[in-house]
């Protein structure tokens, strides 16, 4: 793509394709670049610029593509490398950029480098490449130390030959040494594969968590310090390498990374000017509905990048956690997104969490930086909370001795069209039905369905959409808070002449002076903005 004056990444609308859930272009029931490309026409009158789209490379799918095989191939379940190619050209041609995600923390358990490390045994320099250790106990029977796996259970496995091996995640999920100069060669010349190829950046799992304290410390004696393996100050000089790499490419290639930091400072270092160009806000995404704690994540969001100049990114719902049509419809749901649980605690009501994910979505694409749009939350879909167990595939929900249900919910296969399950996500002649079942009541939430409909939330992100491309004040830049509003709502003001204002209060409010009324989430009656609602105004 050719570059752009400001770099468009610094106001990116960016669309999240979780792809086995996208498109289905070859009726197995699961999505796919066929089903991506054949989408092109949906997400370019949608209006985003780039696309980030799920791991897809070859994986055995023990966390549905997070266990990469072989990072310089696409998953037969996906397409061939071929196909993206043609993905990234035919994006490119809709003036859409690529952003495929790399995974660096860990490989699947069946890549080539691990099975040579496990056929090479202790001491070898394969070994070398992930991180294996003896055992405690007489017998070496315990696991080297107290971590745990984010999925549960202990974050070491015992392989025939008595060592064990690290995985933060599930064990099909060995996690590679970035002490071994190897490992980073082998990222570089990957990163190089698909530049070369033409995508447009990366978005980098678990970016805060490649570098471990080569001593592997229990947590138990964690003094204060730096943590063993979470957010170490040794990650950036890999990023920093990285991003020379990106930066000998033309285009603006950037980066995303995934770091979930204890402190906005801690995650403005990833995004200094020389590291990654953007980081996900998840401090945004953890915040309930509450216009205090909305107003200071978004002032500290700003600070804090401020310092190092990187744009904020918005983002509220992704793969990972409880879509925001239902997190806005309960009262407390911290806890589900620190991905401590993802147990509800209350049912959602989702006639308010649509309201309020309306009004969430005006706020968030009007906010300076740049916004993530999670595939199906400009449907307005909610979180799938009844599942049956048998169809369950996070393997959270195994890990977790089926305490967890895990994070299928989110990830349901989008309705495009039809009053029936498949909603045309696969073609009506498919050989299987989709990967995860969907709702019988889905027709309404169908593409198709809310096309031309002026109150769905379809043409609301659309013309949303519109407007923050052709308006001269949204994108990149500053805010100005109005200060004369009661509390409970929230409103800004950009330049030139434009402002947002959200009611999270319980009574309306009478809207600012303004010349005209660009956007609202809901029917505004004279000049009453209800509780739950935004609008976007010209003054
Ligand atoms: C974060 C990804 O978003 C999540 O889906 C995955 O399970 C873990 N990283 C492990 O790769």
């Amino acid at each position: 793509m050719p570059p752009t004056t400001t770099p468009w990444w610094r106001s990116a609308v960016i669309y999240q394709v979780y792809i086995r859930s996208f498109a289905d272009g070859n009726g197995d029931g699961v999505g796919d670049i066929a089903g991506i490309r054949s989408r092109l026409p949906y997400l370019k009158s949608l209006g985003v610029d780039a696309l980030w789209i799920n791991p897809w490379y070859t994986s055995p799918q023990a966390d549905h593509g997070y266990d990469v095989a072989d990072y310089r191939e696409i998953d037969p379940l996906f397409g061939t490398v071929a196909e993206a190619e043609q993905l990234i050209e035919e994006a490119h041609a809709h003036g859409i950029r690529i952003i495929p995600d790399i995974v660096p923390n860990h490989s699947s358990d069946q890549a080539a480098w691990f099975q040579q490390a496990l056929t090479a045994g202790p001491g070898s320099p394969e070994r070398e490449r992930y991180v294996f250790r003896a055992g405690r106990g007489p017998d070496g029977s315990l696991p080297p130390n107290d971590w745990d796996s984010r999925f549960g259970g202990p974050a070491w496995t015992r392989v025939p030959d008595g060592e064990w091996y690290l995985h933060l995640f599930t064990p099909q999920q060995p996690d590679l040494n970035w002490q071994h100069p190897e490992v980073h060669a082998e990222f570089e010349s990957v990163l190089r594969f698909w530049f070369d190829r033409g995508v447009d950046g990366f978005r980098i799992d678990v970016a805060h968590g490649l570098v471990k304290d080569p001593e592997l410390p229990d947590l138990a004696d964690r003094d204060g310090g730096a943590h063993p393996f979470w957010d170490r100050d040794e990650v950036h000089e890999i990023y920093r390498s990285w991003r020379k790499l990106a930066d000998e490419y033309p285009g603006d290639r950037s980066f995303v990374a995934e770091a979930w930091t204890d402190t906005p400072e801690r995650l403005a270092a990833y995004v200094r000017e020389d590291g990654l160009h953007t980081a996900f806000n998840f401090d945004f995404l953890m915040t309930d509905w509450d216009a205090k704690d909305l107003r200071a994540v978004i002032d500290d969001t700003l600070a804090m990048l401020g310092t190092v100049g990187a744009p904020a990114t918005w983002v509220m719902s992704n793969h990972d956690v409880m879509r925001h049509a239902s997190r806005y419809g309960r009262r407390a749901a911290k806890k589900w997104l620190a991905n401590e649980s993802y147990v509800p605690a209350s049912p959602a009501d989702l006639e308010l969490g649509t309201r309020r994910a309306r009004a969430a979505a005006l706020l968030t694409l009007a906010l300076p930086g740049g916004a993530y749009v999670y595939q199906g939350e400009e449907l307005g879909l909610p979180e799938i909370e009844d599942l049956p167990e048998a169809v369950l595939q996070d393997p959270v929900w195994e890990r977790s001795g089926h305490t967890e249900r895990g994070r299928d919910g989110c990830r349901v296969p989008i309705p495009w069209s039809g009053t029936t399950t498949p909603y045309g996500f696969s073609a009506a002649d498919a050989t299987a039905s989709p990967w995860l079942p969907q709702p019988a009541d889905w027709a309404p939430r169908t593409v198709a369905a809310q096309t031309g409909d002026p109150a769905s939330m379809l043409e609301l992100y659309r013309t949303a959409l519109r407007i923050r491309r052709e308006h001269p004040a949204l994108g990149d830049g500053t805010l100005t808070w109005l200060d004369d509003t009661p509390a409970g709502v929230l409103a800004f003001r950009r330049e030139p002449g434009f402002i947002c204002v959200v009611n999270l209060s319980t009574e309306p409010y009478q809207l600012p002076a303004h010349a005209s009324i660009l956007l609202t989430s809901g029917p505004v009656e004279d000049n009453r903005l209800a509780p739950d609602q935004a609008v976007w105004l010209t003054v």
